[in-house]
C-alpha cells in the first residue's frame, strides 16, 4: 500500500518551476567567505577536537565542506547514468515519465558542474590543494556493477538525506557562509523533485520481484554501503593530511586516534546514517519488503 501521492507528472511540474544556472550561483562577485564556518556542526563534528584551535577547527570545517560538495558530485557521477539507463526503454511510453527522468539526468549533469566550479573556487580561496577520495568515473563504475533496484535504493537514499540535511540543520543557521548556503538551497530546490522520482523508479524496478529477490537487492545496496564506508575512512585520512597541510598542525597519536574517532562517526552520519534512518527512505522500503526496512534499521545504529 502506498503512502505517497508522487507521480511523474507533477515532480515534472514542480522540476520546472525551479530555474537556476550554474553561472548565476558561482563566480564573479560570489565568493566563498573563509572567515566562516561552511558545514553545520551537526555534520563537521569539529567541535569535540578541543585540542585544535579555533583557527584549526575553522580550517576543518571547510575542508569537510569541500568534501561535502565534492561527494555530492561523486555520486551524481552514477546518478546521470543510471536515470539515463532507467528512462531510455520508456523514452516511447508515458511522456511525463520521459521529461521528468530527462530532466532528473540534465539537473544531476548542472549539478555535477556547479560542484566542480565549487571545488576549484575553494582550492584558490583555501589556499592549500585537498585531497579527496574517488576518482569519480571508478566509483560510478563499481556502483553501476550492482543490479539496478540496489543502485535506485542507494540514490534514494541519498537524496532524501541531502534534504534533510537542509531542511534540519542549514536552512535556518546564520552561522554559515551565505555563498555555501546558497549552492546548498539552490542544489535541495531540485533534490526535493529527484527523491520523489526515485520512489517511483524503486517501486517500478521491485514491481513483480518475489522475497528473495528483493532481499538479493537489497544486500546488494548494503554492500554500496560498505564501499562508501570505506571510501569515508579513507576521506578522514586524507582530511587528516589536508589539515596538516593548511594549517602546518601535527598531531600526537592520541590527538590522531580522537580526530579519526570524530572525524568517522560525523562521516558515517552524512552519508550512511541520516540517509538509513529518513523516515521517508524506511517508509519505501518497508513497503516494499517489511523485513529488509527492519534489517536496515537495525545495521544504520552503527551509523548514528
Ligand atoms: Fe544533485
Ligand atoms: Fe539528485
Amino acid at each position: 500500500m502506498k503512502t505517497h501521492g508522487y507521480t511523474y507528472r507533477t515532480a515534472l511540474a514542480a522540476s520546472e518551476r525551479v530555474h537556476w544556472r550554474v553561472e548565476d550561483l558561482i563566480g564573479g562577485d560570489k565568493g566563498l567567505d573563509f572567515s566562516k564556518p561552511f558545514l553545520p556542526e551537526s555534520l563537521a563534528r569539529v567541535e569535540p577536537l578541543t585540542f585544535l584551535g579555533p583557527r584549526e577547527r575553522l580550517a576543518l570545517n571547510q575542508i569537510r565542506g569541500l568534501g561535502y560538495l565534492y561527494t555530492f558530485g561523486l555520486v551524481e557521477e552514477f546518478i546521470l547514468p543510471f536515470v539515463l539507463d532507467h528512462a531510455r526503454p520508456q523514452l516511447h511510453g508515458d511522456p511525463y515519465a520521459v521529461r521528468a527522468l530527462l530532466g532528473f539526468a540534465s539537473e544531476e549533469a548542472k549539478h555535477i558542474h556547479l560542484f566542480r566550479q565549487f571545488r576549484d573556487e575553494f582550492e584558490q580561496g583555501f589556499g592549500t590543494p585537498c585531497e579527496e577520495i574517488g576518482p569519480p568515473d571508478a566509483v560510478a563504475k563499481a556502483v553501476l556493477g550492482h543490479q539496478p533496484l540496489a543502485v535506485a535504493l542507494t540514490t534514494l537514499h541519498i537524496e532524501w538525506m541531502t534534504q534533510k540535511h537542509w531542511i534540519e540543520a542549514v536552512k535556518d543557521n546564520q552561522d554559515l557562509d551565505p555563498q555555501f548556503k546558497s549552492l546548498l538551497k539552490h542544489h535541495w530546490m531540485e533534490e526535493a523533485q529527484h527523491s520523489k522520482l526515485d520512489t517511483l523508479m524503486v517501486e517500478s524496478l521491485s514491481h513483480g520481484m518475489d522475497g528473495a529477490a528483493l532481499d538479493a537487492a537489497v544486500e546488494e545496496y548494503l554492500e554500496i554501503g560498505g564501499m562508501l564506508d570505506g571510501a569515508l575512512a579513507q576521506q578522514v585520512e586524507f582530511d587528516l593530511d589536508n589539515l596538516a597541510r593548511a594549517t602546518g598542525r601535527k598531531l600526537s597519536a592520541a590527538e590522531r586516534n580522537a580526530f579519526v574517532a570524530a572525524q568517522l562517526q560525523g562521516q558515517r552520519w552524512t552519508y550512511l546514517g541520516s540517509g538509513m534512518t529518513h523516515p521517508n527512505f524506511a517508509t519505501t522500503l518497508g513497503e516494499m519488503r517489511p523485513a529488509a526496512a527492519d534489517r536496515v534499521a537495525t545495521i544504520a545504529k552503527n551509523f548514528c
